[in-house]
């Protein structure tokens, strides 16, 4: 019997009100202008720009910032009497640059004269960055200011912006100042201010006729960077014309004559190419061309916007209206703008504080698994392009675990231009002052997350192609990895991984330990032995006559198999005396810290080991976590996976290990990391909808509110945006693709009535969803595509045929009829 609410979700009306698009900043706030930076970032993938004032400079306000995905440089520093190499994110010149004077004035710059109105607004729908001031000069004259800007997506190599200027009631000549900046360096993180951070050298600047151009390249990685704009006023007269230039900055200074009333509208529209790109044209070129080509502001203007409304179809999540929505659709912008389906033209990986800052020096970490499995049921070929980004890079990681006397694939903890190790060897505690051995490299498990994100990509988009070339050989190196690490221990009959660390970052060693690393992480441990167990089925899953290729090319010989099949069935997983899972092994003989007096003390708690630090202790001692580790399992595995995984490992997870375990942890947690939040929210999502909706909530504030004090500013936390995403995705939607069943179970929080999105799964474009806490309403648009399959919780499976539309309800199953072809 039809039930009537077999329409998938209510579109366009509570994800669609205006507010669910804007961010609307009132007055101009100069303590929170960095943050407003990074949340108002414009990017398209290919490269983006922070939210700064055009007429900015970089200085204690104001923070401008270009970063281009894949442009990293090296540079040698000199800390605490050593030489350290890091590698940066490079950021790029600068083609914001743009400010006028009146009758030979200062220069206008929010801070220097008092603003009458101020408005800045971040549309969200169309991607554009706008703002609107008035203010009075010392002389009294009144000028108002409106401007918009655009990084485009319909051509990542193109920017812009437009500014009008009204002269409210003064008459005079008015000079507009608008430039290139090539020299910039990366300033942007306090804590990194005593290393090198000058990045580039320009290589040439000039103007030719209505273009400005410059290129500039970096110091040691020698990318070359070119931008060139073209500078635009509308119909009057421009009475001087000139270029200045000094080394690394070139400018044209227009002059006009205003009268009371009068507006002028200044274009600039910019081209930025480097030579990473796949191109023959050389960079210099390619930027005048992309400069001199695009069209006028206005038309590039609804190009861009045309190509988000396809980026928002596709990748649209409806969570019912209110603040809860906006936050989500800020963050699906951001991580739209981060990695687009231009960033599969582009060598890049995820980098953990998107394009929008420097913080961790914009490296790749384990991030992708926070970010990819959301993207997969959405833009699968970007994530194909960005799971390239690790294919690449297998050489060096091979390379990596040979150095370390291993065979197999290790993967650098983070990750930059060419796979090597970009883990710093020191890092700073701003709050005691004194340089500490950074010893997170040892996070080896960051290549689990890459052969995790190999299966639910195939999972989600049944690519055979991809595992046959390249996911299948990257995952079974990552497998040989573990297999090689792990060291038999005859008296227990056992595999151990000692000397790593696991998520949780307060944890690297043992207290009064001479050496770096823990034994047995219960985190690692685990997703290694789900990894061999895997490695063995994507073998099964090749056609023969690639199997045996890839296996001689590999020289993966039966022992080796033999070998996975074993260690992947004993590998050691160390439990509390009480059946808790313990972390790492020994965590249950550390001290319990005393955490209503640390917060007594403190207040805020989160960065716990810079606090113990300070003081002389270590978090080491403690049973004190940063962020999930055990309980990632719980958010990576179901429960049945989980039980069966043990189950292969020889050990019984009964049913209240779990509820025990999350509880157990969820007490010793500080949450240092926002992913922190994403996990918890995730892992309670069935046991305890009330908290789980709390810690959404906390993961969704994490960046609009800064919730970790000041880093925000530095760049937005990606894998934190995304996990909020993949928790209304796939976390309350209960949605599970696995072994070519689409499995749907919701369990909404209390703040979600209603969830609704278009997906992509297995080739089927379009694919909507809604789900509510009575059941779920799915269609498939028409197609040539076989059916899916798809089912409730546990419940039998039904094909799903496309241009047809099936209700699921507990007790309850209906197929309707087909929809017509009008339906989207
Ligand atoms: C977290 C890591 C994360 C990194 C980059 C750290 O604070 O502990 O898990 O990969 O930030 O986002």
């Amino acid at each position: 019997m039809p039930t009537g609410r077999a329409d998938p979700g209510p579109w366009g009306d509570r994800a669609g009100t205006e507010a669910a698009w804007r961010l609307v900043y009132g007055e101009f706030a100069p303590a929170e202008e960095r943050l407003r930076e990074a949340l108002c970032t414009l990017g398209n993938g290919y490269f983006a720009t922070r939210g700064a004032a055009p007429e900015a400079r970089a200085g204690r306000v104001h923070y401008p910032g270009t970063y281009i995905a894949g442009c990293y440089d090296r540079l040698p520093s000199r800390v605490s009497g050593r030489t350290v190499v890091n590698e940066d994110l490079v950021n790029a010149p600068n083609w914001l640059p743009l400010t006028f004077r009146v009758q030979d004035g200062p220069w206008f710059a929010p801070g220097r004269f008092p603003l009458l109105d101020y408005r800045q607004e971040l549309d969200l729908r169309r991607g554009l960055l706008c703002r609107w001031l008035r203010y009075r000069d010392d002389a009294g004259r009144v000028t108002a200011v409106d401007q918009q800007r655009l990084v485009s997506m319909d051509d990542p190599h193109v920017a812009a912006l437009r500014t009008t200027i009204r002269a409210e009631n003064w008459s005079g000549s008015l000079e507009v100042r608008s430039g290139l900046d090539a020299r910039v360096r990366n300033r942007g993180v306090a804590r990194y201010r005593g290393l090198a951070n000058r990045h580039l050298v320009t290589e040439a600047a000039g103007a030719d006729g209505e273009l400005l151009w410059l290129t500039a390249d970096t110091v040691t990685s020698a990318v070359r960077i070119a931008l060139a704009c073209r500078n635009a006023v509308d119909a009057r007269e421009v009475t001087r014309r000139e270029t200045r230039d000094e080394p690394g900055w070139i400018a044209r200074h227009l002059t006009v004559a205003m009268s009371p009333g009068e507006t002028v509208t200044v274009e600039k529209v910019v081209g930025l190419h480097t030579s990473l790109d796949s191109s023959a044209v050389p960079p210099a070129a390619a930027a005048r061309r992309s400069a001199e080509r695009a069209p006028c502001f206005a038309e590039l203007r609804t190009r861009h916007g045309r190509a988000w409304e396809r980026l928002w179809r596709r990748g649209r999540l409806d969570v019912g209206g209110g603040p809860a929505q906006r936050t989500i659709n800020l963050h699906l912008f951001h991580v739209l703008q981060t990695v687009s389906p231009h960033t599969a033209g582009v060598d890049a990986g995820v980098p953990a504080r998107g394009l929008h800052g420097e913080a961790y020096r914009g490296h790749v970490f384990w991030d992708e698994l926070f970010v990819l499995p959301f993207l997969c049921l959405r833009f699968p070929e970007v994530v194909r392009a960005l799971l390239r980004y690790r294919v690449r890079r297998l050489p060096a990681a091979r390379r990596a675990a040979r150095e370390a006397g291993h065979t197999g694939a290790m993967y650098p903890w983070q990750s930059g231009s060419d796979g090597r190790e970009e883990t710093q060897v020191l890092h700073l505690n701003p709050r005691s002052g004194r340089w500490l051995p950074d010893n997170s490299r040892l996070q080896r498990h960051v290549g689990l997350a890459i052969a995790y994100n190999i299966w639910q990509y195939h999972q989600t988009s049944g690519d055979l192609e991809f595992l046959c070339e390249q996911g299948a050989e990257t995952l079974l190196e990552i497998a040989r990895f573990w297999a090689s690490v792990a060291t038999y221990d005859r008296s227990s009959g056992r595999y151990d991984i000692r000397g790593v660390m696991g998520p949780d970052e307060y944890h690297d060693a043992y207290p009064d330990a001479d050496r770096p690393g823990l034994d047995n992480n219960a985190y690692t441990n685990v997703m290694a032995a789900w990894t061999l167990w895997r490695a063995l089925d994507v073998l099964d899953l090749l056609p023969s006559v690639r199997r045996a290729g890839l296996r001689e090319r590999l020289a993966l010989t039966d022992d080796e198999l033999a070998r996975f099949e074993d260690v992947g069935r004993r590998l050691r997983v160390v439990f509390h005396r009480d059946g808790i899972i313990s972390q790492f092994e020994g965590y249950e003989r550390l001290t319990e810290l005393d955490w209503e007096g640390y917060r007594r003390r403190y207040g805020d708690i989160r960065r716990l080991d810079r606090i113990l630090e300070a003081e002389g202790d270590t978090a080491n001692r403690y049973k004190v976590s940063k962020q999930a580790d055990v309980l990632m399992l719980f958010y990576l595995l179901t429960a049945d996976e989980l039980r069966a995984l043990f189950g292969r490992l020889g050990y019984r997870l009964d049913h209240e290990t779990i509820p025990r375990t999350v509880r157990y942890y969820l007490a010793r947690t500080s949450h240092g990391s926002t992913l922190s939040a994403v996990v918890h929210a995730w892992v309670l999502a069935r046991s305890d909808r009330l908290a789980s909706w709390r810690f959404f909530l906390e993961a969704l504030d994490s960046d609009l509110h800064d919730v970790q004090g000041g880093t925000t500013a530095e760049g937005i936390h990606l894998g934190a945006m995304a996990g909020t995403l993949d928790l209304a995705q796939r976390c309350y939607t209960g949605l599970e693709p696995r072994d070519g069943v689409l499995r749907v179970a919701p369990t909404l929080p209390p703040g979600l009535p209603g969830l609704a999105m278009e997906l992509e799964y297995r080739g089927h474009a379009g694919l909507r969803l809604f789900a509510d806490d009575t059941g779920v309403s799915l269609r498939l648009p028409l197609s040539t595509r076989p059916p899916i399959r798809v089912a409730l919780d546990d419940g039998p499976v039904t094909d799903l045929a496309a241009g047809r539309s099936l209700r699921l309800e507990p007790g309850r199953r209906d197929e309707r009829g087909r929809a017509g072809r009008g339906d989207r």
